[in-house]
């Protein structure tokens, strides 16, 4: 069954196809390559043994996307394509509304007039804003704190009135907490243009020595160590919450919405002390005041995808810090040139 995954070189895209293969799916990878390479594919075949189709473009382009579907018969679509640098939305909001909410309403309509009819979408925590209380579930109130966030809230939302007014459509919104972690072989993993944003990708790039120090962006949040508290899920995880939605979801018709987290809270020192451990040398750091638009806490209830997806994140920090350190390690400069 052909799975057509925008954004399939991608971080969270890549690990994706690589499950879906391994659970017998052809996925169909679209990727402009905005932010990933080409020897992703290589990894990926050398990983699971399949080279999978790859059709570099954009998905604002409706006559290559249109180009695709009519070459391959789709069954449903993951849609990974997107932008997703908080910092840089902030200075590019149109970048941002062009790229995640135009391409999402140009992808719909191209599957409108191919008859393709099941989508899952990658939104994000982000879409609940400051919450009142945690754990946080699906029927939680949502906000938006910047651009991009706001860009997965008018997804979700356009979405949302799409199916309503075709309720023979499946649309399935994860709401990923914190991905982090890499595939066990240590070919795959996050590699991240420039200075990384999230705080896992700049651990590892100090713990490596291509960077001296992490600054951590707060101490004194009402948190048990004072610092930032987030729900890090192992990116395989994650990956197999795709398939479980693409399993009992796809067919399903009606707009689905799945938080996809573990449910635990680490602190950034958590954190910390755990690559510490794995990767046995210090991580040199600094306090540095809050980042503007951080919260203190986030994490999930996640039972709600456990009950209807039978999915549950299964491993833990121990293993998402050491396969972040095996994949860094080997690769000091990511995927490279
Ligand atoms: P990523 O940047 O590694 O992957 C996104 C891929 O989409 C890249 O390969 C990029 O080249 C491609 N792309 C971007 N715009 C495109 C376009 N217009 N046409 C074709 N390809 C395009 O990011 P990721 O971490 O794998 O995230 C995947 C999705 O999950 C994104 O939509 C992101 O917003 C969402 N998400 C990510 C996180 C996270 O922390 N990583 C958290 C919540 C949600
Ligand atoms: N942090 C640091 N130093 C750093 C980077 C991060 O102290 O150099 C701290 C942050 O202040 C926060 C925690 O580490 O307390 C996690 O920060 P990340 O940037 O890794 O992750 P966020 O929770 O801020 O944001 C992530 C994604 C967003 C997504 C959001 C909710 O980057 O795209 O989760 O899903 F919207």
């Amino acid at each position: 069954m052909n799975v057509l995954v925008t954004g399939g070189t991608g971080y969270i895209g890549s690990h994706t196809c690589i499950q879906l293969i391994q659970q017998g799916y052809s996925p169909v990878v679209v990727d402009n390559l905005c932010n990933s390479k080409k020897v992703v594919l290589d990894r990926i075949e050398q990983v699971s043994g399949v080279r999978p189709i790859f059709i570099q473009g954009d998905i604002r382009d409706d006559a290559f996307l249109k180009s695709v579907f009519d070459e391959y018969t789709i069954d449903s679509v993951i849609h990974f394509a997107g932008l997703k640098a908080v910092g840089e939305s902030v200075e590019k909001p149109l970048k941002y509304y062009d790229n995640n909410v135009s391409g999402t309403l140009r992808l719909v309509q191209t599957m409108e007039a191919a008859n393709v009819k099941s989508l899952i979408f990658s939104s994000s925590a982000t879409v609940y804003g400051d919450p009142a209380s945690v754990p946080i579930k699906e029927n939680f109130p949502t906000s938006a704190t910047n651009p991009y966030g706001r860009s997965k809230l008018m997804v979700e939302e356009c979405l949302r009135d799409f199916q309503h007014a075709n309720p023979d459509w499946s649309i399935t919104l994860l709401r990923y907490f914190n991905p982090v972690g890499a595939h066990t072989s240590g070919l795959l993993g996050e590699d991240p243009r420039g200075t990384p944003n999230n705080l896992l990708p700049f651990v590892a790039q100090v713990a490596v020595g291509r960077r001296q120090k992490l600054g951590i962006f707060g101490n004194d949040y009402p948190t048990p160590d004072g610092t930032g508290v987030r729900d890090y899920i192992h990116v395989v995880d994650l990956a197999d919450g795709h398939l479980a939605a693409l399993e009992k979801m796809a067919h399903q018709p009606g707009t689905h919405i799945f938080n996809l987290g573990t449910g635990q809270g680490k602190s950034v020192l958590d954190m910390v002390y755990a690559f510490e451990r794995v990767a046995e040398r210090p991580i040199p750091y600094e306090f540095k005041p809050r980042r503007a638009g951080d919260v203190a806490e986030c994490y999930a209830d996640p039972t709600y995808a456990e009950a209807i997806l039978g999915w549950k994140a299964k491993r833990g920090l121990n293993s998402m810090v050491e396969d972040t350190w095996r994949w860094q390690s080997n690769n000091p400069d990511g995927y490279g040139d």
